[in-house]
């Protein structure tokens, strides 16, 4: 049950530093500089050239996450849409790589995509939260998240965990297809095991309700951030829309520039994701739309030079570049869900929507 949460939503995520610890349990080593993924030993991409992600929703800006992290160590990477795969896809061969996002395993668009990458001669994996699911059947191999049941249709805790797995199957691609890891691997790996103790510091301390409320009003809520900020943006987006059905919108930092800033007032708060990737651009990107009169929130470390200029502050503690956006992403998380709550919407289950998508 929902315990002493009022919601699913709420429980899950406030579980994450739990489903965190699950998800990287007995794969991570730091101080041998180890991961052990089961059934992906080193070795087990040597053939490939490429990799394709195939997701939709909140796992598509969980494979956008990988495959960003991906791109920065040089492999040939991209995240794509399921639901467009079949129009849209890139060429395959058997050096590709199909990685499907699915926290369900039965999302029909994703399953599509999956089996024609398959028949397309592609080599296949399915990261996924449910065992002996859809997905993990048809791919040639799985690999699971392991965050537990999911009840929220909203996805929380299994975005986390998703982008976490993704980096540490991204370490694992990237070594052996370029003979390096993506970063400096000791480093991530104990960024890693100090992830959930810093969702637990989020947790504890957000002032996410009291944002939700000073801006409860507004005509339209952005978000926006660089690199490994950008999905979460727009994840911050989705998850806004989803549960409070207030309009919400996720751009590149970049992009406001090009259009959206047309739509910039008083009424349209700015969420600004802050992970340490040209902070510089992205603060003179929220300061654009601060000139034009919208409130931005500052979602990064104390003392970060957003701070000065913000009009509002969601605090993250100090982390790498590769995993500060997830730290961002508790806070977006958590604004959400209160900013639901305050205009009383049925968080758990919201309107026209199913928890998971059986049909294309
Ligand atoms: O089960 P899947 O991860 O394949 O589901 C994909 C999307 O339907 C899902 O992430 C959806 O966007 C969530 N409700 C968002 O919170």
């Amino acid at each position: 049950g929902k315990g002493e949460y009022d919601h699913y939503m709420l429980k899950e995520i406030y579980e994450q530093p739990t489903s965190l610890a699950q998800a990287i349990e007995g794969r991570v080593d730091s101080d041998s500089g180890e991961i052990n993924l089961e059934d992906f030993p080193p070795g087990t991409f040597d053939d490939v050239d490429r990799v394709q992600f195939v997701a939709c929703g909140t796992s598509y800006h969980a494979a956008l996450y990988g495959s960003l992290a991906l791109n920065q160590a040089g492999i040939q990477s991209q995240a794509l849409l399921a639901n467009e795969y079949s129009v849209s896809a890139p060429p395959v061969d058997e050096n590709t790589l199909v990685i499907a996002v699915t926290q369900s395993g039965e999302t029909a668009d994703t399953l599509s995509a999956l089996r024609q990458a398959q028949d397309e001669g592609a080599q296949t994996v399915t990261v996924t939260n449910v065992v002996g699911s859809t997905a993990a059947r048809v791919a040639d191999e799985s690999l699971l998240i392991r965050a537990g049941p999911e009840i929220g249709v909203a996805a929380t805790k299994t975005f986390s965990s998703q982008a976490v797995m993704l980096t540490l199957l991204g370490q694992r691609i990237s070594a052996d297809v370029s003979g390096d890891p993506a970063f400096d691997l000791e480093s991530v790996l104990a960024d890693l095991e100090n992830l959930p103790e810093q969702f637990e510091t989020v947790l504890a301390g957000s002032s996410a309700a009291e944002i939700a409320h000073q801006y409860e009003d507004s005509r339209s809520y952005f978000f926006i951030g660089r690199g490994l900020g950008f999905p979460v943006a727009l994840e911050g987006a989705l998850k806004f829309k989803e549960i409070t059905y207030e309009h919400a919108e996720g751009f590149a930092s970049g992009e406001l520039k090009h259009g959206p800033l047309a739509l910039v007032t008083p009424d349209t708060p700015v969420f600004a994701v802050f992970t340490g990737t040209e902070d510089e651009k992205t603060l003179k990107n929220a300061e654009e739309a601060q000139t034009r009169g919208a409130p931005v929130i500052a979602v990064c470390p104390d003392g970060h030079p957003a701070t000065q200029v913000a009009d509002a502050h969601l605090e993250i503690p100090d982390a790498d570049s590769e995993l500060a956006g997830l730290l961002a992403n508790v806070q977006l998380q958590l604004v959400s869900y209160h900013a639901a709550e305050l205009l009383d919407r049925p968080i758990d289950k919201p309107r026209n929507l199913a928890k998971s998508v059986t049909v294309e």
